[in-house]
Parts: C-alpha cells; structure tokens; sequence
C-alpha cells in the first residue's frame, strides 16, 4: 500500500521577518503560482514578479500571460499562492510546471507534488516558503503603456499579453 503523505509543518513570519532577496527568490529560484477554478488546483511556474508596498498593503506582483490556465484560475476566485520550492531539488518539477497547462491535466498530481490550502488560498505543501495573497487588482500590460520602444512587439508579438496582478499578503509561511 502507498505511504500516506504526511504534509509539513510551517511557521508563520511577519512580512519584517521576510529576509530572501526576492530578486534570487523569483528570478532565480522560482516559485509556483498556485491557485484554484471550481475544485481544481493548478499551479504554474513563474520567474518574474515583485515584493512592495501600495494602498498601505504589504503586496506581491506578478505577472500572467492572458493564455494561461493560471490567468482562469485567478480571476475565478481572487486568491493565490506564491510557493518556492528549492530549486535544485524541484528542478524537474518546475520544468514540468512551467510547460504544461493545467487546462489539459492535473499538474500537480502530475508532478507527484502536493497540495494544502491554509485560509481557503492553496499552496504546495513541498515549498521551503509560501506567500498567500488576496487579489487586489488586475490590469493588463497593454501597449500604450511602454515607454522603451520595441518592449512590447518583442514581449508580445501575438497579443498574449501579461496581466498584472496585485495581491495582498494575508500570510506568509516558512518552514
Ligand atoms: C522558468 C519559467 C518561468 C515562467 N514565468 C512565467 C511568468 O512569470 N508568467 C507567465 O505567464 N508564464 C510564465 N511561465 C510559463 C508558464 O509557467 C507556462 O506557460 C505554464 O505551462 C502555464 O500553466 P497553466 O496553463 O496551467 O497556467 C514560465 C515558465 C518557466 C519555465
């Protein structure tokens, strides 16, 4: 019989407490967007987004393209999750998150990984760190608003432009 899975222990930190670099944490580790459509969770992998402050919120950015399985998932319930996993020990795994969609299958069980949710947001129970977030706004990266010439024909050649969303930390989890 399979060994049942026992899901990890997190503490929670304050957003002071937070000590990545989150130009290493995003750019270079990545981290797994997770987020919910009706029962379905799904995840995607992502390595461009941001950590900031507005509207007197401590807030994540990150950035999804219109196409994406992920950009349903986002809009159908206002809530996500930024998890990091180790890199070297997840690379497969990011791979494999990054490049097929949670339109055509379960991902997560795909990739043998696992999901929880804490405050109704899921995350991946494998991450070293987890951010949850409550959506707070969303707008499209359109044309009109780039100042350096050629960004967005290089970027967005077909239109499948990124949306930007901004979400509320609600909590953030380490292990
Ligand atoms: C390293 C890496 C980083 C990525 N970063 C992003 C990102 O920031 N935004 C985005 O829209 N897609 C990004 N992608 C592509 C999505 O992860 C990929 O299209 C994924 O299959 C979408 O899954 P979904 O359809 O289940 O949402 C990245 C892919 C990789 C491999």
């Amino acid at each position: 019989m399979a060994k049942e899975y026992e899901y990890h222990v997190f503490q929670p930190i304050t957003t002071a407490q937070y000590q990545e670099s989150f130009y290493k944490a995003i750019g270079q580790n990545w981290a797994l967007i997770t987020s919910r459509k009706d029962d379905r969770i799904n995840a995607m992998t992502a390595s461009w987004g941001g950590i900031g402050v507005i509207w007197d919120k401590d807030v994540v950015f990150a950035f999804v393209r219109k196409s994406r399985f992920t950009r349903e998932c986002l809009d159908a319930t206002g809530a996500f999750s930024l998890s990091f996993l180790d890199h070297s020990t997840y690379a497969r795994e990011y791979k494999f998150m990054g490049s097929v969609s949670g339109r055509d299958e379960d991902k997560i069980a795909g990739a043998r990984l696992h999901a929880a949710t804490q405050l109704g947001i899921p995350f991946i129970d494998e991450a070293a760190t987890v951010i949850l977030c409550n959506t707070m706004f969303r707008q499209e990266l359109k044309p009109d608003g780039f100042t350096v010439q050629g960004l967005d024909k290089k970027f967005y050649p077909d239109g499948d432009n990124h949306i930007l969303y901004v979400g509320e930390v609600v909590k953030i989890m380490a292990r």
